[in-house]
């Protein structure tokens, strides 16, 4: 699935421009990691691109017709994961955490555990299924709420900052398991200020600056000049 912004720029409630005028395509089976200094609006570009925020112009389109048009229906076609691993985790335990949505559409228990058993080992989380979502660190919280988008297998993923409190070993799973979902034909958006992981997995990098994109194009724009200037 090809997810377009076209022209899109958003306008926080306080008057913040968070967003002017971005145009970028992600396309199918290919990487593309948003990257830019804090607050440049990597977070907010994810949050319109899934049509949880309403872009104040511009458009977001998938496959070419208008997203928020094909909502709710194609809400399970993309997995968002937040900057912030609480605001998606609310059920009482790891498991129930990771069957929810998979409830939602098959009604088969038996399947649902047998997903649920696999996307676990694939995050290294099987251990933590019985363990309540709110006694988690850090980097069990983001593994955990990756696997919860995982487990309904959508065809666009948005993660923002995946890699946060990642361990190097948990980093380079995580790096092979995008790997595969790429393979796969999925469209990969990453927010992150990780240079070390998008430089290993990146087809597009667009670097963000007070709202636009300053920078588009393959990995040869991370540049000393980039650098000293964006990153
Ligand atoms: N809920 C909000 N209300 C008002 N302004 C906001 C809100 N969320 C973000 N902003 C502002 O919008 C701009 C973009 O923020 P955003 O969170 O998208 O940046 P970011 O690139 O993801 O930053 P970080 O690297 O710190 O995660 C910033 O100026 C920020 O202060
Ligand atoms: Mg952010």
């Amino acid at each position: 699935m090809v997810l377009e912004l076209r022209n899109v720029s958003y306008v926080y409630p306080n008057n913040v421009v968070a967003l002017s005028n971005v145009s970028t395509e992600f396309n199918e089976g290919e990487v593309t990691c948003i990257m830019g200094p804090g607050g440049s609006g990597k977070t907010t570009l994810l949050l319109v691109a899934s049509c949880i925020l309403s872009p104040a112009s511009g458009e977001v389109l998938l496959n070419g017709v208008p997203l928020c048009s094909l909502l709710p229906g194609v809400r399970r076609r993309i997995g968002i994961l937040f900057q912030d691993p609480d605001d998606m985790l609310f059920n009482p335990t790891v498991y129930d955490e990771l069957a929810y949505a998979l409830r939602q559409l098959i009604s088969d228990e038996a399947k649902v555990m047998s997903i649920v058993m696999d996307v676990s080992n694939r995050l290294g989380i099987s251990h933590l299924l019985k363990r309540s979502t709110f006694a988690l660190s850090g980097s069990e919280k983001r593994r955990v709420a990756l696997a919860s988008i995982l487990t309904y297998d959508p065809d666009i993923l948005l993660l923002d900052e995946p890699t946060g409190d990642l361990s190097i070993k948990d980093k380079l799973s995580l790096l092979k398991l995008l790997k595969n979902m790429k393979m796969l034909g999925k469209t990969i958006v990453i927010a992150t200020h990780d240079y070390a992981f998008a430089k290993n997995i990146a087809d597009q990098v667009l670097i963000l600056n007070n709202g636009r994109v300053v920078v588009k194009g393959g990995l040869e724009v991370f540049t000393r000049e980039i650098f000293l200037k964006y990153l």
